[in-house]
């Protein structure tokens, strides 16, 4: 016998519990396991609340209780840094395997986590916290082990995926967008862990631990969200060949950097993840020798999140069994954080201007000055206005963002608009 205790009967907790019970799944279950599982209790903060698929006897709010009972193996499906974190804390000094899906912890907290549980000598598993049902965490931990990666950058957020691909299949602007995804469930009621980048950060900050290695701490992450994207950028990205997503991306810079942001970018038409639409969340790497790989799947909802969380259940089990656990992923920790004003890339930039002779001029010179070399430029009328959209050459972000602060310096210019990185041959 296994024994699991789980924390959290919502939306993923419920969907697991119903998993582990799915009498079709019974002979894999064991032969995965080689144990049979036993489900010992479901701790929740509210009995009150319906549980659907939980069996009303297994439901406790005594999660100190549920802890002391003998556990191998918690889920802990809760959410949030704490008190999340001193369960999983209090679970792994008794020695019990943890399983969990909670980015926002292991964000946080994952490599001092990982090293509790190596002094327990138990397992610490956490496919679940990015992309859902993406088995992207065990890939780059065990399949990939052995390379040597430059660049991992995924579509690692539902919610802003699907507003931009409204946004973009539709011609509906942000608010627009953002209400239809509230309405259909997309979008919580505040949305801006979803819109501001941040649950994609914890994603990102996640995904370059496993990557390189690297112990970079919460703050060393450049973000930016989705909520200054305008639809008329939309439709200049769409109108050149490109579409405009939320990218995180964790990507080495030399031989002992690596840079960690999120932010919106203009995809090339051409690129896998452009076409990767609605709520689906994508991870693409590139590995110095295996070349592109790139998964694609649902990266939410309760039941496909649910069977990450039980391949976990069963990868521990299975160490259980065999007494035995999995030693934490450390790769090169000389690795050094490069902040995004350091890196260059090519730009998307709209300003709208006073519409008369020689302002064209005027706005080139700034860009010169600041050695910012323009690809092509698109004139638009707005009114008695004149829109003028740039695509750059590759450029220093610094010189880009100094070019920005003259611009909006100058009496002919009515509004800068957008900068946006522009990916360019896998690079953003
Ligand atoms: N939903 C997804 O699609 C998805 C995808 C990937 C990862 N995740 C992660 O999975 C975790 C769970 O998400 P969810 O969507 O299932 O959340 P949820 O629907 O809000 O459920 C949370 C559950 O945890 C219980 N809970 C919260 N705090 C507790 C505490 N202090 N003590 C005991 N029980 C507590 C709640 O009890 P009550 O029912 O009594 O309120 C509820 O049953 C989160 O870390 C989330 O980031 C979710």
């Amino acid at each position: 016998m296994v024994r699991v205790g789980v924390i959290g009967g919502g939306f993923v907790g419920s969907a697991f519990v119903q998993l582990l019970g799915d009498p079709a799944r019974h002979e894999a279950l064991v032969d995965g396991a080689t144990a049979t599982l036993e489900l010992v209790g479901v701790a929740v903060r509210d009995l009150a609340k319906p549980h659907d698929g939980i069996d009303p006897s297994l439901l406790t709010t005594d999660v100190e209780q549920l802890l002391s009972s003998d556990l191998d193996v918690l889920v802990e499906l809760a959410g949030g840094v704490e008190p999340a974190r001193t369960y999983v804390e209090s679970a792994l000094k008794r020695g019990v395997s943890v399983v969990t899906a909670n980015k926002a912890l292991m964000a946080e907290s994952g490599t001092q986590l990982a090293q509790l549980a190596h002094e327990h000598g138990a397992d610490l598993f956490y496919e679940a916290a990015v992309g859902g049902a993406i088995p992207i965490l065990r890939a780059l931990r065990i399949s990939l082990a052995g390379e040597r990666m430059n660049r991992v950058m995924g579509i690692v957020n539902g919610t802003t995926n699907f507003i931009l691909t409204k946004m973009t299949e539709e011609g509906s602007d942000y608010a627009g967008a953002l209400a239809e995804a509230q309405a259909l469930g997309f979008a919580e009621a505040d949305p801006s862990a979803d819109v501001e980048g941040y649950d994609a950060a914890a994603k990102v900050q996640i995904l370059s631990t496993l990557a390189f290695g690297t112990r970079l701490s919460g703050d060393e992450i450049a973000r930016e969200g989705i909520t200054g994207v305008r639809d008329v950028d939309v439709e200049f990205a769409r109108r050149s060949g490109y579409v405009i997503k939320l990218l995180g991306v964790a990507e080495r810079v030399g031989d002992h950097g690596v840079s960690r942001r999120v932010h919106p970018a203009l995809v090339p038409l051409s690129h896998p993840l452009a076409s990767v639409n609605g709520a689906t969340n994508a991870v693409f790497v590139e590995g110095v020798k295996s070349g592109p790989l790139m998964w694609l799947g649902q990266g939410a909802g309760g039941e496909p999140t649910a069977t990450a969380v039980l391949g976990d259940v069963l990868d521990a089990a299975r160490n259980r069994v065999s007494a035995r656990h999995d030693v934490p992923f450390t790769g090169d920790l000389s690795l050094h954080y490069v902040p995004a004003s350091e890196l260059s890339s090519l730009f998307y930039l709209s300003v709208d201007v006073i519409d008369r002779p020689g302002v064209l001029a005027e706005v080139a010179g700034v860009f010169g000055r600041h050695h910012v070399s323009i690809q092509s430029m698109e004139q638009t009328d707005v009114a008695d206005q004149a829109r003028l959209s740039f695509l750059t050459h590759r450029a220093l972000s610094a010189d880009v963002s100094a070019t920005l602060d003259e611009l909006e310096g100058l009496e002919c210019v009515a509004s800068v608009g957008a900068c946006l990185r522009v990916i360019d041959g896998g690079a953003a």
